[in-house]
């Protein structure tokens, strides 16, 4: 059988244009319809960190950052932070009045503890990221917040259910912070989990305000339309793109508030916000085994027919880890996204904009991934021939 990624080459070959894909492979997992099956809230699942008694559901894992600074008392205090970051957790840890000390990450995306160690005067915490679900050294970064004598806040934004061999992340940090919707298909959602002293001032904090019905309503239709496409194909996208010119209409009458997720910037008027009871009906109904043996398998994947010509910045897989997705290095990031969403593959350009809390040469290594790091999808609704696919798209690029 002829796959898609054969029949663009034939086409290409022959001196015709590529044929329009039919079916966009998304970059973000999607909403199936049996994920919103009613089930007793008692159905949680038993796996980390859902399972941990001393936890608070908000709306972002940026909001729980900021609940995390209140906990740990850190205003005004000097936080050691790494130079690769998002952005939205360092606007938030600012808007909380923390002033941020930057410390060196290198070109695998490892952070440098020896670098923070050189940095640590005055410091009153050490914040510690987990980049597309890999590890950093939690013992490392342990034994520097041991010496100085300060709490670690772990952020798993990007490592939702990973682990390091058998110790998942998110049991490393003082606190820890995760985001929900990166990993898994629920419209919104973000955890503090807490331990020790701080587990116990959790009560402290302000409770969370429940989040609009119609942003919920937005988000969630949105990735069950894209799941349709995703099942469907070309009749699935035109009911995509006719709901969505039907949803901006209605949206612009009735005067809906968004709070969209996934966006670059903090905002205080959100961050009470908790996570939507959709959030939790969906949380009911997922895999967690399957989601990561399905991520470690399309990783696997893509690093089997990329590692000669695209090696993922974070190598190969090690027991546990549960990738967000095949970080890959590119020389032309804006036309290599172009390119495969020409061919039907949908990318995401993984922390191009710095903060200016940093300025550009301080850390030329973070300047380089920033430039060059294009995520590819590898993520649960992905079947073997997409991840193929998505492969073949990328040799072809390349070539
Ligand atoms: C490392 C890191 N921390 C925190 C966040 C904030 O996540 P959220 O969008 O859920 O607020 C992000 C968002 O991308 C992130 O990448």
């Amino acid at each position: 059988m002829v796959n898609t990624a054969q029949r663009l080459r034939v086409a290409e070959g022959q001196g015709e244009r590529a044929p329009a894909p039919t079916r966009t492979v998304p970059c973000m997992q999607t909403t199936w319809p049996h994920m919103l099956f009613p089930r007793p809230a008692a159905a949680v699942p038993l796996v980390f960190p859902f399972d941990q008694p001393a936890l608070r559901y908000r709306y972002f894992a940026r909001n729980a950052v900021w609940d995390a600074i209140r906990l740990l008392g850190l205003a005004g205090e000097r936080v050691l932070m790494p130079a690769y970051h998002h952005g939205v957790e360092l606007e938030t840890l600012l808007a909380a009045g923390v002033k941020p000390v930057f410390f060196r990450v290198d070109a695998q995306m490892h952070c440098d503890f020896e670098d923070a160690r050189a940095k640590a005067q005055n410091i009153a915490a050490l914040y510690v990221i987990h980049y597309a679900g890999f590890p950093q050294d939690m013992a490392a970064a342990r034994q520097l917040a041991n010496d100085l004598g300060v709490p670690v806040i772990e952020d798993c934004a990007l490592a939702l259910l990973s682990r390091d061999g058998e110790k998942p992340l998110g049991s490393f940090g003082d606190v820890s912070v995760f985001c929900l919707y990166k990993t898994l298909p629920v419209p919104n959602g973000g955890l503090l989990l807490a331990r020790g002293e701080f587990a116990r001032k959790l009560d402290t904090l302000p409770p969370a305000v429940p989040p609009p019905i119609p942003s919920t309503a937005s988000h969630l239709i949105g990735s069950l339309l894209s799941n349709l496409e995703l099942r469907t194909g070309e009749v699935g996208r035109r009911a995509r793109q006719a709901m969505r010119d039907a949803g901006r209409w209605f949206v612009s009458r009735a005067n809906v508030e968004r709070v969209s997720t996934g966006t670059q910037h903090f905002n205080i008027a959100d961050v009470h916000l908790g996570m939507s009871a959709a959030s939790h009906l969906v949380l009911r109904n997922q895999d967690f085994a399957g989601i990561v043996e399905r991520r470690r398998r399309n990783y696997f994947l893509l690093y089997a027919m990329l590692r000669d010509v695209a090696p993922p910045i974070t190598g190969e897989l090690k027991p546990g880890v549960c990738p967000l997705f095949y970080p890959m290095p590119v020389e032309d990031k804006a036309g290599a996204m172009a390119r495969l969403l020409a061919r039907g593959v949908e990318t995401v350009d993984f922390w191009r904009l710095r903060h200016p809390a940093v300025a550009s040469g301080l850390f030329p290594d973070v300047d380089k991934l920033r430039e060059r790091v294009l995520e590819l999808p590898v993520h649960q609704d992905l079947s073997p021939a997409d991840a193929e696919h998505v492969a073949s798209c990328v040799r072809e690029l390349l070539a």
